[in-house]
């Protein structure tokens, strides 16, 4: 091969890279939302499954959450469960990145990341936990407590069986329900 020829192949070759280079930053540009961490799950289609999936869970919070909370990123970023003290941190994140909401709007958020998304040990949480996650009043919270004390939880039936208690609730959180400290992180 003559020299000239390799000088041709190579500015060939250094061409296409520069402009496939310069394709992939416009394009990148162009499908950057404005503020999201994670590209990869904020595609449309992901965005609607995980929309989907959030709204067969409780239609009629997930209405009112829907709008306030993926605004920025896909609900694929909420619907992964997590300790009731690790919810808090987040809404404070959220709130610090200029989420707005009505209190109406935020109680139902509460409840659905509460009922839905949040991992929970009866054997362990306090009062205000216990009601704050599993939505019973502060007497039945206390009465938890002391029923606890003197035989801890096993299972979803020994904590429906405490009066005022809702049966209905306690079945949603079933898997959610753990009877011995969950590991951390988990
Ligand atoms: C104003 C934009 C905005 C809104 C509105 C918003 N978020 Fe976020 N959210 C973000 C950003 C930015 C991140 C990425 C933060 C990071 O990576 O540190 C994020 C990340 C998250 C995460 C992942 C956090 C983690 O550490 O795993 C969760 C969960 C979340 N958001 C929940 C919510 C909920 C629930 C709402 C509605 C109450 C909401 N977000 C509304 C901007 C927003």
């Amino acid at each position: 091969m003559s020299s000239q020829n390799r000088t041709t192949i190579a500015l060939g070759v250094a061409g296409f890279v520069l402009l496939a280079g310069l394709a992939t930053t416009i394009l990148m540009r162009h499908r950057e939302p404005v503020r999201t961490a994670n590209t990869a799950q904020t595609t449309t289609s992901f965005s609607k499954d995980y929309d989907a999936v959030a709204m067969k869970l409780d239609p009629e919070d997930y209405e009112v959450m829907e709008p306030v909370c993926t605004r920025c990123h896909s609900a694929g970023f909420i619907l992964h469960s997590r300790p009731w003290s690790n919810w808090q941190g987040v809404f404070q994140q959220m709130y610090g990145y200029g989420v707005q909401a009505t209190p109406e709007q935020w109680n139902h958020i509460y409840r659905f990341t509460a009922r839905y998304l949040t991992l929970i040990d009866v054997n362990d949480a306090d009062e205000d936990e216990l009601s704050a996650v599993l939505g019973v009043d502060e007497k039945t919270a206390i009465a938890m407590v002391q029923r606890r004390s003197d035989r801890r939880f096993q299972s979803a039936a020994d904590v429906e069986a405490v009066p005022g208690v809702n049966k209905a609730v306690i079945e949603a959180m079933k898997p959610r329900l753990t009877f011995d400290k969950f590991p951390e992180g988990e």
